[in-house]
């Protein structure tokens, strides 16, 4: 029997999008807002969950305050307060939409988890837009 815990974090960074190939009104086109020329914030929410089974010694998934850790330091001291494209070397060459943006959080996430557990995060950028990623299974 497989069961799912989440951990709710925050953060809050500014973006823009844009495409260096495209002249800023094919970007404004594209991206809308996201894409004005002198960046905005979002107070971005996350949910990362853990899908995996119970060990049986501790009745626990995972310890959840390892998992607080885990996330402060690879996620909220990463992203909070910076400026996306201009603070984080890894997106100077991939635009910070929410899609690229949950799959980096992924990827850093993966590493610091046992390999038994399956990893999944969703992202919200704003209320009502968000993204989920389960990573390749
Ligand atoms: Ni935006």
């Amino acid at each position: 029997m497989k069961i799912i815990i989440s951990k709710k974090g925050y953060f809050s960074s500014a973006h823009r999008l844009y495409n260096k190939n495209w002249d800023h009104n094919k970007n404004l086109k594209i991206f809308g807002k996201c894409g004005n020329l002198n960046y905005h914030g979002h107070n971005y929410e996350y949910i990362v969950s853990l899908r995996g089974r119970i060990n049986k010694e501790t009745g626990l998934l995972f310890n959840l305050e390892k998992l607080k850790n885990i996330l402060k330091k690879e996620i909220e001291e990463y992203f909070d307060h910076k400026n996306i494209n201009l603070d984080l070397k890894e997106f100077r060459l991939i635009n910070p939409t929410m899609e690229n943006i949950v799959i980096f959080m992924w990827n850093k996430i993966i590493k610091k988890i046992p390999s038994n557990l399956e990893l999944k995060i969703t992202l919200y950028e704003t209320k009502n837009n968000f993204v989920e990623y389960y990573g390749e299974y």
